[in-house]
């Protein structure tokens, strides 16, 4: 290379134009990696809380995701002056379809539909689109309900679910003789064993003579989980379920706060009967229907086995209004109203309503956290709004924890925060250079709720580059799992049909009849199925470095690509059965040998499981037409030794189950 040409090259590389040479492929390490697993010091206590679950309604999370609903805008407040995701099933005909306000339902259900039928070459009939349609399944029954009322009288309305092609009803039936007043109509629907599931079809209500009818809250539920009426998609849940998650954070998010007071998370519009929930504007673009409400919430929670972290409404909205002082009050008894929903027996006027609603017992509680992301809350308002908060919640429920979602040592009157809430949305690198976050935090200080973290990378859902990156972030969680007692992913869901995502990079994906999980679920739940209750000190040596790689944004400002660590590492130990989960993970694009010594006075069994997840390529992920693309493969280890050589696969994640006696 001659002068000239190489002058240029070191021009171009120290303006960032170009980056190192061996950015353009990864960085050979000069030898194997040693991790010395300390077994004899496995002290480091492991909070049993550390993997959850959080969740919101973003992405049809709840409409159109794990809530069981089946009809699109079932009281008919999606828009103010059409009755959107509903239609007549013949546009010829003169028959109408209209929003009344005149004579509604109650005070919660404002607007009703009005459905004006005239005679023409046949009777029309009222259809609705559901959420991408409706999953029609062989051999399954369907409940179903609406309010309705006619001038008439008497009149009988088939329903059924039709499929497309407008001819072909996959399930009917008749409900006779509505009246002249308002009632409730419930109905079921049975399809055949031998239809082959499909989600073309649309939910149809057809007069059977010429009258004008109203209709208030539509409702059709498929089979749930647990079978818990006003219940939860089962596929979602099983997905869930086989995370193993301890708690679930609720209800949100920016969805706890709302865009304004009138549309924050005002969990007494949410309880009780669904003709009593008028819904509201939710935060990410569309209206909720609240079907997903405090008790469903709890629900679900008692259907995982897990408790819920409460999140309560603290008096800012995402439109930046906030209140103090006393016009805090409220707002404070709103929340202590909540916590007695949730925690008091049926003595309680709280708990005596949530008996109402069907659910006599109490649930268990242990965490609430005073809203949401409140460093946004430019009006430097938080502290005095989290200190009324937590002093009248720990007056009352002294036993609490109580979660700060901004502010380290809080020092507040009568106590300060015995955890705070800390978000990270990043890319992997970002996730791998910092995976040592929390090494050096202070052991006393503070507890940590990694209430928001995701490697942002893939669309809808996640890709196995974003997989690695959560890999490497959990090691450091884990490793520090005494300070950070619990975590969990957002967001958690995602509608992937047309229009159904707001936030991209999420954790599950599903359709109308589908769900899967991404590689970050899959890395996410190796992770928590296999974690012991301590934390096995691990020294390393000589762990490779891969060069960071620079947005172009980043060498165009003169940003200079630094060595970040290429291999992550942590093991814990279950102190009942002796198992140590040695996790690695390797994001390099070769294999990477990792020579292991145990050290200590243990035993090992000669034989250990091995769970791996890998991928060809970081891009590579699963998706609605190819779900198991990337999923954990179990294998053994056999001849294991005290010293051993165990070989990563190219971009991989691992668990080896090291057995002591
Ligand atoms: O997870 C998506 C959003 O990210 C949450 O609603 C909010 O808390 C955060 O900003």
């Amino acid at each position: 290379m001659n002068a000239t040409i190489k002058r240029f090259i070191i021009i171009l590389f120290l303006s960032g134009l170009i980056q190192h040479p061996t950015l353009w492929g990864q960085q050979q390490p000069k030898q194997n990696p040693q991790l010395i697993l300390n077994l004899d010091k496995a002290n480091r206590k492991v909070s049993p809380t550390l993997y959850g679950l959080m969740t919101e309604e973003i992405n049809h999370s709840y409409d159109g995701g794990l809530y069981g609903e089946l009809i699109r805008n079932r009281t008919f407040q999606d828009d103010a002056k059409k009755p959107v995701f509903w239609k007549l099933t013949d546009s010829s005909t003169k028959s109408t379809l209209t929003l009344d306000r005149s004579d509604p339902l109650n005070q919660y259900l404002k607007v009703s539909l009005k459905f004006e039928v005239h005679q023409g070459v046949s009777l029309p009939g009222l259809e609705n689109q559901g959420y991408w349609g409706f999953p029609i399944r062989p051999g399954t029954l369907y409940k179903g309900s609406f309010y309705a009322k006619s001038i008439k009288g008497g009149g009988q309305l088939n329903v059924g679910f039709l499929a497309k092609d407008g001819h072909q009803y996959y399930a009917k039936t008749t409900v006779h003789s509505v009246g002249t007043d308002w009632k409730k109509y419930t109905f079921e629907l049975r399809t055949p064993q031998d239809i082959t599931q499909t989600a073309e079809a649309v939910f149809v209500i057809t007069p059977t003579r010429p009258d004008t009818y109203w209709f208030s809250l539509v409702s059709v539920f498929p089979p749930t989980y647990n079978n818990r009426p006003n219940g939860n998609r089962p596929d979602i849940m099983q997905l869930l379920a086989e995370m193993k998650p301890t708690f679930l954070r609720l209800p949100g998010g920016n969805y706890l706060e709302g865009g304004n007071f009138a549309n924050r998370f005002a969990w007494k519009n949410t309880i009780g009967p669904l003709e009593n929930r008028k819904g509201h504007q939710g935060t990410w673009g569309y209206r909720a229907s609240d079907g997903m409400g405090l008790l469903e919430y709890l629900e679900w929670c008692e259907d995982l086995h897990i408790e819920p972290v409460l999140a309560v409404f603290a008096g800012y909205t995402l439109g930046g209004d906030h209140l103090e002082g006393d016009l805090l009050e409220p707002f404070i008894k709103e929340a202590l109203e909540e916590i007695e929903y949730v925690t008091g027996d049926i003595h309680t006027k709280w708990g005596a309503e949530r008996a109402k609603n069907g659910h006599p017992e109490p649930f268990p509680l242990h965490y609430v956290e005073i809203g949401n992301e409140d460093f946004f809350d430019r009006s430097g308002s938080y502290k005095e709004r989290f200190s009324q908060f937590y002093t009248a919640i720990k007056e009352k429920y002294p036993s609490l924890q109580i979660i700060s979602t901004f502010g380290k040592e809080f020092d507040i009157a009568g106590g300060k925060a015995e955890i705070e809430d800390e978000h990270y949305y990043r890319n992997a690198e970002q996730m791998e250079a910092d995976a040592t976050h929390y090494d050096n935090y202070d052991r006393n200080g503070t507890k940590v709720f990694v209430g928001e973290w995701a490697t942002r990378e893939g669309s809808p859902t996640t890709n196995f580059n974003a997989a690695l990156g959560d890999a490497a972030w959990m090691t450091g969680m884990e490793r520090n799992a005494d300070i950070v007692i619990m975590s969990c992913y957002a967001p958690l869901f995602v509608n992937v049909n047309p229009g159904g995502m707001q936030w991209e990079s999420d954790l599950i994906g599903y359709n109308t009849l589908r769900s899967y999980g991404s590689p970050s679920y899959y890395a996410q739940k190796m992770f928590n199925n296999y974690l012991g209750n301590r934390v096995v000190p691990i020294t390393a040596k000589d762990i490779p470095l891969k060069w960071q790689t620079l947005s172009q944004k980043d060498s165009i400002a003169g940003k200079k690509p630094e060595e970040i660590p290429a291999v992550f590492y942590v093991a814990t130990k279950d102190t009942a059965s002796g198992t140590v989960f040695l996790k690695l993970v390797n994001t390099l694009d070769k294999s990477q040998p990792v020579n292991i010594h145990l050290q200590g006075k243990v035993k090992i069994n000669r034989s250990a499981k091995t769970v791996v997840l890998k991928a060809v390529s970081p891009l590579d992920t699963n998706s609605i037409d190819d779900p198991l693309n990337i999923v954990p493969v179990e294998n053994e280890i056999k001849g294991l030794k005290k010293d051993f050589t165990y070989i990563m696969a190219p971009y991989s994640i691992q668990v080896i189950q090291i057995q002591t006696k």
